[in-house]
């Protein structure tokens, strides 16, 4: 595939078989939180407030990501996005600007990298791996993301769902995923905070490692993540 790190891959070390890790990068590689001070600057309303605004707009995000996908109405993932805060600003009867509601939208295109994001990258792809990210985001929102959280250098590739114009957890993404990679399913890991995209990524046959920060029981439906780690900086050391 397309080498958008500019880094020659070198052959997996003897004996080990290359494997596709598939980061997901929403709330995984990247923060989604982060968009709090942002909110927090435009609207200027007490942090409580802040929080609940921030949690309604990443909870509708992902419901209207499911929803878009069951309904066979596919919109790129930063409309999503955009329906999502619109929703969270009516819950709180909250009404800014165009310029502000497009102020807080652009905060998606800058969220703080998790800690050992870089790290992670770059001790699975010295193991001999393939470094991707795989998610729902579309790619010009993925890219300008990678960027700017200083990711893009220490990835060998971008796949996004908008190819197969559905979401996570539909298996045709991750399917996608292997096929783009020249992969099995069995072949590649996913890596996501995620427990929903975990137990559809099992589901459709890709080995899975869980990164719960929160200590969360895993999903009741789907597949169980084969490995579980507590941080990003966790990822590569045993799997
Ligand atoms: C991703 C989000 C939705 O796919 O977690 O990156």
């Amino acid at each position: 595939m397309k080498n958008r790190g500019e880094r020659i891959k070198a052959l997996p070390p003897v004996g080990s078989a290359m494997v596709g890790f598939c980061f997901d990068m929403y709330g995984t590689l990247c923060d989604t939180s982060s968009v709090r001070t942002r909110l927090g600057e435009t609207l200027d309303v007490p942090e409580r407030l802040v929080a609940a605004v921030d949690e309604t707009w990443r909870r509708k995000q992902l419901q209207y990501s499911y929803q878009s996908a069951q309904m066979n109405d596919y919109e790129p993932f930063w409309d999503v996005t955009a329906h999502a805060l619109d929703y969270a600003l009516a819950a709180y009867d909250l009404d800014p600007s165009a310029e502000k509601r497009e102020q807080i939208l652009v905060a998606y295109d800058n969220l703080d990298p998790f800690p050992g994001a870089a790290e992670a990258l770059d001790r699975v792809s010295a193991a001999g791996h393939e470094v991707v990210v795989l998610s729902n985001g579309n790619p010009a929102m993925l890219e300008r993301l990678a960027e700017n959280a200083g990711l893009l250098p220490h990835l060998d590739g971008i796949l996004s769902a908008h190819d197969v114009r559905t979401f996570k957890p539909d298996p045709a993404v991750y399917e996608h995923a292997a096929e783009s990679l020249g992969l099995s399913l069995g072949d590649c890991r996913l890596v996501s905070s995620n427990a929903w995209d975990i137990a559809g990524a099992g589901n459709a046959g890709m080995a899975t490692t869980w990164v719960n920060r929160s200590r969360d029981p895993p999903e009741s439906i789907g597949a169980r993540p084969d490995h579980t780690v507590r941080s990003l900086s966790a990822v590569g050391e045993s799997n």
